[in-house]
């Protein structure tokens, strides 16, 4: 196997830094386009060897370092009664649930167990299984309250534990939206949640990749939940990053994915910029900083990936 994202992850010398990207699967893909005519998105994430099958396209496609699970951080809305619907121009909706429903979590996310059984036999690099930070899962739930957002804490527990018990080697966690709040805010609704998560997962040794937008806004924070990794976005530079954060913690990231979509001359500059500052230095992941925007050329993706898979520490 391609161990080189596991051996950055734990910050072990490496002859060029791994990459993979965020949404590595999806939109800009003619071949994912072409299934979504056929499929609901719903359909495709629920439906195993679909989501096995497209999964593997940006691995045939571009041979990234790392495959992350083809599903969604609202899955998990589904084990609380809501459905996913997604609509063209509308985006993401989650169908509030009718009366009680009964949790049945297992059941419910049954299909992210068997993508991942099913991956694990036909990949070879490590294979990212993920969830969303309570607090980001509770704000499209619309259910902020505390009882909930404890609720939301316990299910993504289990549900990390599931994943984890199906094979995957990494998990991320995605708090997209936490690194907006207030100091008070993230303090009350995000990182008691994210502290729980991690102490539970503590015990399984598994490297936890723990993202925001805007992580550097609590940088500290974030240190202190001691991760294996933290994925940035492009507030900061990544060589400013990488002197503030631990040597012993990873750092991933950061190009704008604007850029991975416009003028491929300037995605050069760019992409050189950010990976010759961090030549030589331990414990890092190339990535964006969020995921690939949909209307991406797929010749500058090739090219990125291309370029930091040429690229040689000195
Ligand atoms: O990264 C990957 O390739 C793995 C799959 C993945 C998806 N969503 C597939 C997807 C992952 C890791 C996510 C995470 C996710 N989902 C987040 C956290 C990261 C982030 O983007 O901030 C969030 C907030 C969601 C919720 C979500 N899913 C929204 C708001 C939307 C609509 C907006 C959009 O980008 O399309 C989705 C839909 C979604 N999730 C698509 C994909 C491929 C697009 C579906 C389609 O158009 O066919």
């Amino acid at each position: 196997m391609n161990d080189l994202l596991l051996k950055a992850l734990h910050c072990e010398p490496i002859s060029r830094p791994p990459i993979w990207l965020m949404r590595q699967a999806g939109r800009f893909m003619p071949a994912y386009r072409q299934l979504r005519e056929k499929y609901s998105f719903r359909t495709l994430i629920t439906t195993p060897e679909l989501a096995c099958h497209i999964t593997q396209l940006p691995l045939k496609m571009f041979n990234p370092d790392g495959a992350i699970v083809f599903s969604d951080i609202l899955i998990l809305a589904e084990v609380f009664g809501f459905k996913i619907d997604f609509k063209e121009n509308q985006g993401i909706q989650l169908i509030e649930p009718k009366g009680q429903p009964k949790i049945h979590l297992h059941e419910t996310l049954n299909c992210v167990s068997q993508t991942i059984q099913l991956l694990k036999k036909t990949i070879d690099v490590p294979l990212i299984g993920f969830c969303g930070g309570p607090y980001t899962v509770g704000k499209y739930m619309n259910r902020l309250s505390f009882e909930w957002l404890q609720q939301i804490t316990q299910a993504t527990i289990d549900y990390l534990q599931m994943q984890i018990a199906a094979g995957v080697d990494v998990i991320q966690i995605f708090d997209s939206w936490a690194g907006y709040l207030t100091p008070s805010e993230f303090h009350t609704l995000s990182l008691p949640y994210l502290k729980q998560i991690m102490e539970a997962l503590t015990p399984s040794k598994i490297p936890i990749i723990v993202f925001c937008r805007g992580s550097s806004r609590f940088l500290q924070e974030l240190i202190q939940l001691n991760p294996k990794c933290i994925g940035f976005d492009w507030e900061k530079e990544m060589i400013e990053l990488r002197q503030t954060v631990p040597n012993h913690m990873a750092v991933q990231g950061n190009l704008d994915p604007e850029i991975l979509k416009g003028d491929l001359n300037h995605l050069k500059l760019k992409a050189q910029k950010l990976i010759e500052s961090m030549q030589n230095q331990k414990g890092f992941i190339v990535n964006l900083g969020h995921g690939v925007l949909p209307e991406t050329p797929v010749e500058n993706v090739q090219w990125f990936i291309d370029y930091v898979k040429s690229f040689r520490s000195s």
